[in-house]
């Protein structure tokens, strides 16, 4: 590939050579070689630097399509709603070549924000029978006070002509009916936002064969999106039973409790679904694990970071940028990109959790807590994501 863009340059230059052998005007030559030696320096470096073929359309693409990201695929902006103060729901109409999804998946929503590319990964919140029936797809967004992408998303959403998503991915969907047992049942908890993928699989379900509980974590039943649509649901489908949990009244929901006082139910005999903030979702995986539930029986899709911020000293990173040496206190279970915000440097990043890759940076040295995966790094060069890394050992990074 290298060698044949050389000689895709060399070509251009012996053309342009000729051009000036046969124009054999030197004023205009002169103007003509510059022209020439610049022109042939950016088709080169253009073709040796870009790494995907799309790239070399994005000129024009931000022209025609301003903000709308070459890997990604725009998504026309149809309308959209307030569910509740916080969550925002948007329709979409994805371009042709987007290949749909299966309910439950999420996928990576990128727009441009101040001159750069922000992304925040979201479930798609809509029935199937709407991208099949229609094209289209919603996301479910809850904005968050602090979030550059969703404050983004909110104060723009009135004149966005559209957004670039990734391609739908994800595993947390629902079990092969062929792969369940009659006697079996779901189980579903959603805690806040972590509704947007059960909605989006309890819309889509056209056959129902098992019983379905869901149990609904809010703070109180103005902050329930979609409430409206699940009391509907569970008036007409005998199977389906909405068990909405207020904290602000009851308190945290005991799961292995409720699941024990409901009659005709084995928690060895069902599929569990959570969705929530990362720590609920471990706590009620672990409880399950407790009572015997079998892990392939507990599906989770975690919203944050699951690994908890550990105790421990404080960690110097010299991060390197541009060839400044610029040194970080790096608290531990801190992830990298957050302690170098706050020491006034500006990395590269996305979705801030670890999906869209925009962070990836070298690490020269030293060892890093994956707060993904708790998985802790190897001591020699290798690339970071510097959102979900937080500091191990003193390290050295180049941005
Ligand atoms: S910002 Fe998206 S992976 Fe780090």
């Amino acid at each position: 590939m290298y060698f044949h863009i050389l000689e895709v340059e060399f070509n251009l230059f012996l053309v342009y050579k000729c051009a000036l052998k046969l124009s054999g005007r030197t004023s205009v030559s002169k103007t003509i070689s510059l022209w020439g030696q610049s022109l042939c320096r950016q088709f080169s470096l253009m073709l040796v630097n870009q790494p995907k073929l799309s790239y070399y359309l994005h000129p024009l693409l931000r022209w025609s399509k301003p903000g709308v990201h070459p890997d990604y695929h725009s998504a026309r902006i149809v309308d959209f709603r307030w569910e509740t103060d916080q969550m925002l729901s948007v329709w979409l109409e994805p371009v042709s070549s987007w290949a749909g999804f299966t309910p439950g998946q999420h996928l990576l929503v990128t727009m441009m924000h101040q001159g750069r590319y922000i992304s925040r990964s979201f479930s798609i919140s809509s029935s199937a029978a709407l991208f099949t029936q229609q094209k289209q797809i919603r996301i479910s967004c809850r904005i968050q006070p602090q979030g550059e992408f969703t404050q983004a998303l909110a104060a723009g959403i009135a004149t966005l002509p559209h957004l670039s998503i990734s391609d739908a991915m994800g595993d947390f969907v629902l079990v092969p009916q062929a792969d369940t047992a009659p006697e079996e049942s779901i189980v579903m908890v959603a805690a806040g936002s972590g509704i947007t993928p059960l909605w989006s699989i309890l819309s889509s379900i056209r056959c129902w064969t098992l019983p379905v509980v869901l149990f609904y974590c809010v703070k109180n039943a103005a902050q329930a999106a979609f409430l409206a649509e699940l009391k509907l649901l569970s008036a007409k489908q005998p199977l389906f039973d909405l068990q909405l949990i207020e904290t602000q009244q009851t308190g945290r929901l005991n799961l292995v409790q409720q699941l024990q006082d409901r009659t005709n139910f084995s928690v060895h005999k069902a599929h569990y679904y959570l969705c929530g903030p990362a720590v609920m979702s471990r706590q009620y995986s672990e409880d399950l694990t407790q009572q015997g539930v079998a892990a392939a029986a507990i599906h989770t899709e975690l919203f944050g970071l699951p690994v908890a911020a550990s105790e421990g000293p404080v960690k110097q990173a010299l991060m390197i940028q541009q060839g400044k040496v610029i040194s970080v206190e790096a608290a531990a279970g801190v992830p990298l990109l957050q302690a170098a915000e706050q020491q006034g440097l500006s990395p590269r990043f996305g979705c801030r959790i670890g999906v869209c890759y925009q962070c990836v940076c070298q690490k020269k040295s030293g060892q890093v807590l994956n707060l993904r995966t708790g998985q802790i790094s190897g001591d020699g060069p290798e690339q970071i994501q510097l959102c979900i890394s937080a500091a191990y050992s003193d390290l050295q990074i180049e941005l």
